[in-house]
């Protein structure tokens, strides 16, 4: 049994049992060799843009006597799977701008997911954003650590509903504090050294002052979310 660690554990939590998941930007397929042999899905789809990953994937498909359950596909984003009706998307470790162009790109296909599971390494306010301002509900939000780092998973699915969110929440999600993630301090106090970074490194000149008066804002928010998180 392939044994998931930190960040690739989390998104595999994430996932609902399913009947087809497609794990796109696979790289390794580790985690739709997990999914398989825990019993979450009876099969999975593995994509990768480039041909070298997609090797990778291969090799270790068959070191885990995979190939009649996992399928490889060579291709952008969700191009590969658009007719074969995966009932969920899981897109991890990519920047959260290359996922949600990924997904615009290919929104009807989105729009049919049961769910997607999606783990931004950077950039997640942009996904947000645009996750809620396409209709789709954010429904549950986790942090995961790996190697010193902390990243946000976040599981989302198609309800037509637009919402609006403020620039807070769209850098730290509603539903960390909603659920009363165990790393969200840890998280905040890190954003917080981050942004007082993005705040100090501003000319307060009178071109730079709106938004030099926006990153303190947001900085500000930050501190007072994380002096109120009592877990
Ligand atoms: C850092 S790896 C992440 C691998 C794995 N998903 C994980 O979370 O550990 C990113 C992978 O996404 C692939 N990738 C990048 N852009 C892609 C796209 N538009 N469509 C499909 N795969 C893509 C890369 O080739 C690479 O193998």
């Amino acid at each position: 049994m392939i044994n998931l660690k930190g960040r690739l554990q989390k998104v595999a939590s994430m996932v609902d049992h399913c009947k087809k998941p497609a794990d796109i930007g696979t790289d390794h397929a580790y985690l739709p060799i997990y999914l398989v042999q825990s019993g979450i899905c009876p099969m999975a789809i593995a994509t990768d843009i480039k041909k070298g990953p997609l090797r990778k994937a291969e090799k270790n498909i068959i070191r885990y006597h995979m190939q009649d359950k996992i399928e490889l596909r060579l291709g952008d984003g969700l191009i590969p799977i658009k007719d074969d009706g995966c009932d969920v998307l899981i897109i991890a470790g990519m920047g959260g701008v290359l996922i949600r162009d990924i997904i615009e790109k290919s929104i009807d296909t989105a729009k049919k997911a049961k769910h997607i599971v999606m783990q931004p390494m950077y950039a997640e306010e942009a996904l947000r954003e645009f996750l809620l301002r396409y209709g789709f509900k954010i429904i549950e939000e986790s942090l995961a650590k790996h190697e010193g780092k902390i990243y946000p998973v976040i599981k989302g699915a198609y309800d037509g509903i637009v919402r609006e969110e403020d620039i807070f929440h769209l850098y730290i999600g509603r539903r960390l504090f909603e659920q009363r993630d165990p790393l969200l301090k840890e998280f905040l106090r890190k954003r917080i050294k981050r942004q007082d970074r993005v705040v100090q490194g501003m000319s307060k000149s009178l071109r730079m002052k709106e938004a030099h008066i926006k990153e303190n804002s947001l900085l500000i928010d930050m501190k007072k979310a994380y002096d109120e998180i009592t877990w």
